[in-house]
């Protein structure tokens, strides 16, 4: 595995890459790693003929300070889950000022609205955050596909929008959402829950698929109001949103349009740490 921290060295790793015109996997994470991650470096592997992971925790995307001091680092174990499954691995793990040149600071792109709804709601500044870190990071590594994970779905299409408005060579590839035995999506905040919350967080997933069983048959308006009750019944969770958007455009929706595709989303904090998951209603 080759581990480097400044984009020159990156650079001059990937050189016989680029010369060959090998197919270059590039899957951006802030470490943290968990199995949903460690599946999808697999899946890189085996459609890529070069992979590179990058490992930084990028502060811009962080709109509450506590969020990006509680965010876990766990390095030593996230170099050791990458080596166990190639040594053929290239890991980028820059510091602040080796992707910023300056000051860390967004950009400001427009979406589309895309940004304006749920996470980019709720954490104002996030998604503009997220593509300037993106962005850097596909200059730096070139990739012919980057790879992200469904659960994270907003930001999927934030980064689809990034790559046209930026003319970006790179093609997106999405991945489904790897859960736990219970159904909880697999995520790094997952880890800051207790045993037991760990097991009563299912709770999101069972919400969405109970929604979507009822989509074709129940009004949003009724649907809304039954998740709503059910969090407020419901011990110790605090519900920051639950959504139904039209995708890909993500008009947040209050009746079903003949021919359109729909998504539910859930934002709620659970022993304080905040959860987020969606599933699409009709494939
Ligand atoms: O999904 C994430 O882990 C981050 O938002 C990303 C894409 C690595 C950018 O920092």
């Amino acid at each position: 595995m080759k581990l480097t921290q400044t984009v020159a060295e990156l650079k001059e790793i990937l050189t016989p890459a680029y010369q060959s015109k090998s197919t270059i996997g590039f899957f951006p994470t802030m470490g943290a790693l968990h199995e949903g991650h460690l599946n999808l470096v697999k899946r890189a592997l085996f459609k890529s003929e070069v992979v590179v992971v990058s490992i930084f925790v990028n502060p811009t995307q962080f709109n509450d300070p506590k969020d990006l001091e509680a965010y876990p680092r766990t390095l030593e174990s996230d170099l050791n889950n990458l080596r166990s499954l190639s040594d053929e691995l290239i890991v980028f793990h820059p510091d602040v000022n080796a992707l910023y040149t300056d000051q860390p600071q967004s950009r400001s792109f427009d979406f589309k609205g895309l940004d304006k709804v749920m996470e980019g709601a709720y954490r104002p500044g996030h998604f503009d955050g997220v593509a300037t870190v993106v962005d850097l990071l596909f200059k730096a590594v070139r990739p012919t596909v980057a790879y992200f994970g469904e659960k994270d779905y907003q930001q999927t299409l934030i980064v689809k929008s990034l790559v046209k408005q930026e003319r970006l060579q790179v093609r997106i590839e999405v991945c489904p959402t790897t859960r736990e035995s219970n159904g909880l999506a697999r995520s790094s905040r997952n880890e800051r829950l207790s045993a037991q919350g760990r097991i009563k967080a299912a709770f999101i997933y069972q919400q969405l698929k109970w929604v979507k069983r009822r989509f074709s048959s129940v009004e949003f308006e009724v649907i809304r109001e039954a998740v709503s009750m059910a969090f407020k019944d419901t011990e110790d969770w605090r519900l920051e949103y639950f959504e139904i958007a039209e995708v890909p455009s993500l008009e947040l929706s209050v009746s079903r349009k003949k021919n359109k595709k729909y998504r539910a989303f859930i934002a709620a904090r659970f022993e304080g740490v905040r959860l987020i998951d969606s599933i699409a209603l009709n494939e």
